[in-house]
């Protein structure tokens, strides 16, 4: 073991490119970094970028390689949005691959008899999966901007889970924790434990044998191999026997989607992120468009003003959330009014910096973050400086936590992330209404955030996180720990963090604030509540006077940022 900083690391023997990250400095490089949740991921990123591949090229191969390594976000059954800035043309786009509502899907099909939202049904039934987009989203980011092969890129994850990972810390913990839920399903079961149900501990080999196997098919056939032919039936079986929707006519129909990013500037900076059906870059665009009538740099970070106003900003932006942001495709979302400079103004005139206001109609009673919060992010950027930010999920850890038996992967529960019902909220206590109602082929509002800052129109750092619906504010303190208070990468990602979401009415604090921090903003009518987990994962990269850059957040174990093996010996 290597003992750096705050943080104990595993020494990884064969992999003598990579540098740990302490508590104050990046990882640098001087050709590229990528930042991921998982070691051996980030390690297959690399590998491709040291090997000639852009950054595209490694932003695949590190999702493959995190539909392995990292089984309870990286995905084959789930989705996500890559956003991309290209340094050839200087241009920036986004890849949508949400997943979709299957074909059969209705707006009350998680209502009960007596009208009540059936959770159990909306989370770990057959029911709650909509149509995975990952494969075709990785698929047409290759077509548009791969330059090695596409099978060169799935080479790293054919092995790792042909002849095995070492379990990561992290998911032993996560298999320990679920084991009750996920041994409900004997193909999950049988996948991630051992006979008799027995986790794996950490270090011991995980083999994935029937994921192999679908990647192979992925990697010969392309989408094909995932839509169409065994895997396809194979999702089809596992449907049918389960009374779920995704059927051969929802598979083939599925769609991923080119989307102009979102776009604005902040303090003379430009910010591009991820439009809808993410609601995380509106509404970043729309709190900056806020923070800026403020003096947030002589606040301070961590001080009880930063803190106030950052809560403030965040309850007018998730109440607008609730309202006016759904799938693009099916309902018209007020974009430009929502990160217009003049609506951040007219919010801004009615913040009081002395007093909280309160949330209106508080719902009573709703736990905040019932549920871990899941997802996971990661960031690349490459030696001629083109830079991908990815965010993907199954939703919860382990999504719905059933396996396409036969397929090796896990399905995602993705339809939560719909309303079932107008006023209930979902898992992460967040409300919404029509623009969100669920309907045949549409795309369940998300709050996945991957965005790009630039400096005189050069990509400066890219970043993103996990953590539903504290994804938004853990990527807005990222931007203001970095813009407003002059931070390097680690030292933004490991500040400690807040949340607030409007409605519960609550200010989640992380531990590590001052107690009279927390004694000043309870005075001004704060209930403050100290979060029962950390918040977040960042995973970032950046570049920066002539040096490549990257972080990766303590909160979460076994995350690493790597550079390409040419750039660090
Ligand atoms: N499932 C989490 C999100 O997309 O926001």
């Amino acid at each position: 073991m290597l003992l750096l900083g705050a943080r104990v690391v595993a020494q990884v023997p064969d992999t003598p490119i990579i540098r740990y990250q302490d508590t104050a400095h990046p990882v640098y490089g001087a050709a590229g970094m990528v930042a991921s949740q998982n070691l051996y991921a980030s390690k297959a990123g690399a590998d491709v970028l040291a090997a000639g591949g852009n950054a595209v090229d490694a932003a695949i191969a590190v999702s493959f390689s995190l539909a392995v390594t990292l089984p309870r976000a990286g995905n084959l059954g789930g989705g996500g949005f890559m956003l991309i800035h290209d340094s050839a043309t200087g241009e920036n786009t986004s890849i949508d691959y949400r997943e979709m509502a299957p074909v059969g899907a209705t707006r009350d099909m998680y209502l009960d008899k007596e009208g009540n939202v059936d959770r159990n049904r909306a989370m770990f039934s057959h029911l709650a999966s909509g149509v995975p987009g990952t494969v075709a989203g990785l698929y047409q980011a290759h077509q548009q901007f791969g330059r090695l092969p596409w099978k060169r890129l799935l080479e790293a994850a054919i092995a790792q889970a042909r002849y095995g990972v070492p379990v990561s810390f992290d998911l032993a913990e996560m298999l320990k924790s679920r084991q009750l839920r996920m041994c409900r399903n004997a193909a999950t079961c049988g996948y991630f434990y051992k006979d008799g149900g027995e986790p794996y501990a950490a270090g011991e080999l995980l083999v994935q044998s029937d994921l192999a196997d679908t990647l192979e098919r992925i990697a010969n056939e392309g989408p094909d191999g995932f839509y169409k032919g065994k895997t396809a039936e194979l999702i089809v079986d596992e449907m049918k026997r389960g009374g779920g929707l995704v059927d051969a006519e929802s598979l083939v129909a599925y769609r991923a989607v080119d989307r102009k990013p979102v776009s604005g500037t902040y303090r003379g900076y430009e910010v591009v992120t991820m439009s809808p059906p993410s609601s995380g870059g509106v509404h970043v665009l729309q709190m900056l468009n806020t923070l800026e009538h403020f003096p947030v740099a002589e606040f301070g970070a961590g001080s009880a003003d930063s803190i106030h106003l950052l809560a403030e900003v965040a309850r007018l932006a998730y109440a607008d959330r609730s309202e006016y942001l759904g799938d693009p495709d099916y309902y018209d979302v007020p974009v430009e009014w929502l990160i217009s400079k003049e609506y951040g103004k007219e919010l801004a005139a009615t913040i009081d910096m002395r007093k909280a206001r309160e949330s209106t109609d508080v719902a009573p009673g709703v736990a905040p973050q019932p549920e871990s919060p899941d997802t996971t992010h990661f960031s690349v950027i490459d030696a001629d400086g083109s830079i991908v930010a990815t965010t993907t999920t199954l939703n919860f850890s382990f999504g719905s936590a059933i396996s396409v038996a036969g397929a090796g992967f896990l399905l995602n529960n993705e339809m939560d992330d719909f309303v079932s019902k107008p006023g209930v909220p979902n898992a992460y206590g967040l409300l919404g209404g029509e623009a969100n109602a669920i309907a045949a082929g549409k795309r369940p509002l998300s709050s996945m955030t991957p965005t790009i800052v630039l400096a005189d129109g050069q990509p400066w750092f890219a970043t993103g996180s996990p953590g539903g619906s504290r994804i938004i504010t853990s990527v807005l303190q990222m931007l203001v720990n970095v813009i407003d208070h002059g931070m390097n990468l680690a030292e933004a990602v490991n500040a400690p963090r807040m949340h607030h979401q409007w409605l519960p009415d609550i200010l989640q604090l992380e531990s590590g604030f001052s107690p009279d921090t927390v004694k000043i903003l309870r005075e001004r009518g704060h209930a403050v509540q100290e979060s029962r987990s950390s918040m977040g994962s960042v995973q970032a990269v950046g570049f920066r006077d002539g040096v490549f850059r990257g972080a990766s957040d303590p909160r979460r174990p076994n995350a690493a940022s790597v550079a390409p093996a040419a750039a660090t010996q």
